[in-house]
């Protein structure tokens, strides 16, 4: 039987242990065993190295449940350039690469996204390895997949604010922000905008002017409605095009905060009273919904089969009701961003929420 490995690695999601149960429980199937590193390519780094052996007896009924990832993660440094105490940046690659050899693995399943993947290819073609991909991400933004595990979760965690800010809202006469995660891409604040009956959707994408967000919320009010929803991406600009929060902790893109400038100039330019929430990690964190659940088990079982086919450095995807495989490189090379032809931007559109545009 084979040894594979297993990591999760970048920022959590919900539907990561959902992904390793469904791993452990197709090899199981083929008799093979399943050691899970920890932290991702950081259990590498160590020696020994860092890891769990998993097999039928770890994944309870409990663990396709829970959130996070049983196996720790990081999305703190790239072994080709690892930031050291002393501040200097080290090739650590050969470390990494030994660090699987000496597990005795046969190849490596790495959970993660696009900047995961990078270097888990990188790490795989010099140090000769085979590997599969699967791809989490609460932003949605790799490319060759219409879906990734976590997600649909966080979009169900950022309705169901909207759905609680409703009648909040409605009770106090007030314009609600909600500024939600999503990295480069909007889709996390156009699915749940449309999802949670948002009348503003700002997304990074498409460019906003604070006049017609305003004209929004007087056609709003002319129905007879004196309250108001507005979802906001965290990587939205300010008019003056710079970020809120930014280039902090050695030059890393950090967002967050652009609610706050939202609720204010929404306040300024309509007077209607303005309260923000930034959402934040609470998207992170839940228990996966049904269908991240559904994903992360499908892509599980594939990834296996993957390697029991000698299908290598491809990722797991979803498309057109099941699960496909496409080169990890293509995936890494095609950022999604939302298109504004989709039929999701198009439905907005129907549906006269504004993007301010
Ligand atoms: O990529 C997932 C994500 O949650 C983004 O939506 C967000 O910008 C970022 O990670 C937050 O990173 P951290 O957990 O390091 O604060």
């Amino acid at each position: 039987g084979k040894r594979i490995g297993i990591l999760t690695s970048g920022g959590d999601c919900a539907g990561l242990n959902a992904v390793i149960r469904a791993v452990v429980h197709r090899a199981a199937g083929y008799g093979w065993q399943v050691l899970g590193i920890k932290e991702g390519t950081q259990g590498l780094l160590h020696r020994p190295v860092q890891y769990i052996p998993l097999d039928l007896t770890n994944v309870d009924g409990a663990m396709m449940r829970q959130g996070g990832t049983i196996l720790g993660t990081t999305n703190r440094g790239d072994p080709f350039a690892y930031p050291m105490a002393d501040g200097t940046l080290k090739d650590r690659s050969d470390e990494i690469i030994g660090g699987y050899h000496e597990l005795g693995l046969d190849a490596l399943i790495g959970i993660g996204g696009d900047g995961s993947f990078a270097i888990l290819h990188k790490l795989a073609q010099k140090g000769g390895f085979p590997m599969v991909g699967v791809p989490k991400t609460i932003d949605n933004d790799l490319g060759m997949t219409e879906v990734s595990v976590g997600y649909d979760t966080a979009v169900a965690v950022a309705v169901e604010a909207l759905d609680r800010l409703q009648p909040t809202a409605a009770s106090h006469q007030r314009v609600m922000v909600l500024e939600v995660m999503g990295r480069d891409a909007g889709h996390i604040a156009l699915a749940a905008g449309i999802a949670g009956g948002a009348d503003v959707i700002l997304i990074p994408e498409i460019p906003y002017s604070i006049e017609r967000i305003a004209s929004k919320i007087q056609e709003v009010r002319a129905t007879g409605r004196n309250f108001a929803l507005v979802v906001v991406s965290e990587a939205v600009k300010t008019l003056e095009g710079t970020g809120v929060k930014k280039l902090l902790q050695g030059g890393e893109k950090r967002y967050g905060g652009i609610g706050d400038y939202i609720g204010e100039k929404i306040a300024d330019a309509t007077g209607a009273e303005t309260r923000v929430t930034v959402l934040g990690h609470v998207q992170r964190g839940s228990m996966p919904s049904p269908r991240d659940r559904l994903v992360a088990s499908a892509f599980g079982v594939h990834a296996v089969d993957l390697i029991a086919e000698g299908k290598f450095d491809r990722m797991v995807a979803w498309s057109n009701r099941g699960v496909i495989d496409v080169p990890i490189t293509d995936a890494i090379a095609h950022y999604s961003c939302v298109e504004l032809d989709s039929a999701l931007v198009k439905t907005a559109r129907g549906l006269s929420i504004s993007f301010g545009d």
